[in-house]
């Protein structure tokens, strides 16, 4: 297994301690959100790859900014308006028909190459999704990519109508899954979602598929991995 240098001494300490679940983030995490516009998108005239960067961007900042104003919405209105937003703000046309066709991909994002393998890998583990999606969401993306058999539970932030990184979404999992936390690693290969999970009290996993860096939110993952099929090790 591949972990950071900075965290190889908690990597040890995580094995010995053999989490008895494992819940993972879905979107960035599991599905590809950047292949939702290369499946929806082939219509639209502009800039297709700041558009999704863009979209993600604006999707996340109005779970933020819609938890904090108390005014929840769920993961499918956010994302519809983040979407205009995004195109709005970058100048792409993008007319009700358009608009609809990129939801309507949203419903159908691809899995990660790794994720079957990874799934399959650590089978005998109870594994659970906590996600900002909605219900209908989650269902339909977890369908498309036939990953139904893997997962004892699809928990959306729906049941508490707040969003990630709120304690009250992280606790869902625990809940649900009738573990303590500690007990319980968490997986996302967003950063600010790991800070989440760590504050919340999860043995976090970091998967570090990118250049990006880990926040400087006083909340370091136990362990970061490059691919999930990397984490069948911990257990
Ligand atoms: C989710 C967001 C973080 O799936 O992408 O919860």
């Amino acid at each position: 297994m591949k972990f950071s240098t900075f965290s190889a001494g908690k990597a040890s300490e995580l094995r010995e301690m053999k989490p008895r679940a494992v819940v993972f983030d879905a979107y960035g995490t599991l599905f590809d959100v950047h292949s939702v516009v290369l499946r929806g998108g082939n219509n639209i005239v502009g800039d297709i790859r700041a558009l999704s960067a863009l979209w993600r961007q604006k999707q996340l900042e109005y779970t933020w900014l819609r938890s904090l104003m108390d005014r929840y919405e769920d993961f499918w209105s956010v994302t519809q308006a983040a979407l205009r937003s995004a195109a709005r703000q970058l100048q792409i046309p993008a007319d009700d028909a358009q608009v609809d066709r990129l939801m309507q991909a949203y419903l159908t994002p691809s899995a990660f190459p790794a994720v079957r393998p990874a799934l399959e890998s650590l089978n005998r583990v109870p594994m659970a999704i906590l996600s900002n999606g909605s219900p209908m969401m989650l269902e339909s993306a977890v369908r498309h990519n036939g990953l139904e058999s893997f997962f004892t539970e699809i928990i959306s932030v729906d049941r508490v109508r707040i969003y990630k990184p709120s304690p009250r979404v992280y606790t869902l999992g625990a809940e649900m899954l009738r573990l303590p936390a500690t007990e319980i690693l968490f997986v996302s290969s967003n950063s600010w979602d790991c800070s989440g999970a760590v504050a919340f009290g999860y043995k976090v996993c970091w998967c570090k598929r990118s250049e990006a860096e880990m926040e400087l939110l006083d909340s370091a993952p136990d362990i970061i991995v490059t691919e999930l099929d990397q984490i069948a090790d911990c257990f």
